[in-house]
């Protein structure tokens, strides 16, 4: 089984698919400029919190590499100051693609630390780009790692909490929302990489994902993902969480994150908080899984999340491929859901859930669980 993947760097080019066409086509695109990066990233081509941070770091890689290969680096850049204000500006460029997601403005500053402190240490540009290249690469590659590392404690930790309140743990059945995958990551995922783990030992019964309209990052990402890795899952509508909580035993509500908030507050795709109430209300544990870059320990509580709201279009318009297809070939479709020039649409793409639905916040460091009779969180051991 090959892991569906976001970003490809082989065959000399730096390469996204296209998630806009997926599942029905597996198309790659190249990412030849800064402003391909950004238009990728702001236009849904490539989505989820850590992949975007990837995608931005490696096109500021790619756009430096190609300047050393064409030797026009020389030209590019007069003096590091020269340097330093042309990056400045292309990393401030990168960090307005997409509002919500903290791990972009994290790439981007900490990509602007390293060009300060490498101009500051006074070396020449080709240092400072070798410096950039550098961290840009490991921006990328170190998801994959943390992802796995938090997807074990986070299994184990499930585990161990299931079998304390005297349940077996061997078909632990979980809803998840959105994509949290390989396609949302450098690789493995979040939620869905715990996922991934519980299924790997033994532990999973069944993995439950919402649609996840408007986007359908669930029944379009999510249900080709669990279907490349063999895991058994179904999928439900987003108005069937109220339901499939009354009616099936659910272990526990896994999700990603795009920011977390110092007291545990999280905004993540639109359905998260309905789906926190609800598992609130079932007393099911809800779980919350991201890496440390996520945490946004300058943002006090939830309130201070920008919330990117999305064109009203998007709101309206199904994508697909015509069913069953016209002359049995399958045609890529966009199709209008609704009456055209409808007078208002609310299109909000994420919400946040308050820390004291939350049960457990987990990053690559361990897990957090907030205290009993406490409505918010201690993350100083996880971050
Ligand atoms: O709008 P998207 O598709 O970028 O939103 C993605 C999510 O909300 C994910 O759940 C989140 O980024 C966590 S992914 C690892």
């Amino acid at each position: 089984m090959v892991p569906l993947t976001s970003i490809r760097t082989s065959n000399g080019k730096l390469e996204i698919v296209n998630q806009l066409l997926l599942p029905h086509k597996t198309e790659f695109i190249d990412i030849n400029t800064i402003e391909d990066a950004h238009d990728a990233i702001k236009t849904m081509k490539i989505r989820g919190a850590p992949a975007i941070a990837s995608l931005a770091a490696l096109s500021l890689s790619w756009h430096l590499s190609t300047a050393i290969e064409t030797s026009a680096l020389p030209e590019f850049f007069a003096s590091p100051e020269a340097m330093k204000a042309h990056i400045e500006q292309i990393l401030a460029f990168l960090f307005t693609a997409r509002p919500t997601a903290v791990n972009l403005g994290a790439a981007t500053r900490r990509l602007a630390q390293i060009l300060q402190a490498s101009v500051a240490a006074k070396k020449n540009t080709l240092d400072i780009a070798h410096d950039l290249i550098a961290e840009g690469n490991l921006i990328a590659d170190e998801d994959i790692g943390r992802n796995k590392k938090m997807s074990k404690w986070g299994g184990d930790w499930l585990v161990r909490h299931v079998e304390g309140g005297g349940v077996s743990s061997t078909a632990l059945n979980v809803l998840t929302v959105c994509n949290t995958g390989s396609l949302a990551t450098s690789g493995y995922g979040t939620a869905l990489g715990m996922i991934t783990y519980l299924y790997e030992t033994g532990k999973l019964g069944k993995a439950y994902y919402t649609q996840t309209a408007p986007y359908h990052q669930g029944s379009r990402l999510t249900a080709l993902e669990l279907q490349t890795l063999n895991i058994p899952s179904v999928m439900i509508c987003d108005t069937m969480v109220g339901s499939l909580l009354q009616h099936h035993k659910i272990h526990a509500v896994i999700v990603g994150a795009d920011r977390i908030a110092r007291n545990g507050d999280t905004a993540n795709k639109i359905g998260t908080y309905n789906a926190a109430v609800i598992a609130a209300r079932h007393q099911i544990p809800f779980i919350v899984i991201a890496p440390i870059s996520t945490v946004d320990l300058d943002i006090g509580d939830g309130s201070r999340i920008p919330i990117e709201h999305r064109p009203p279009i998007e709101a309206c318009l199904a994508r697909g491929i015509l069913y069953p297809g016209v002359d049995g070939i399958p045609n890529q479709a966009v199709v209008m859901i609704t009456p055209q020039n409808l007078d208002g649409v609310y299109n909000p793409s994420f919400d946040v859930t308050p820390a004291d639905l939350i049960t457990a916040i987990i990053t690559e460091k361990g897990v957090a669980v907030r205290k009993e009779g406490q409505e918010i969180f201690d993350l100083s051991d996880i971050v």
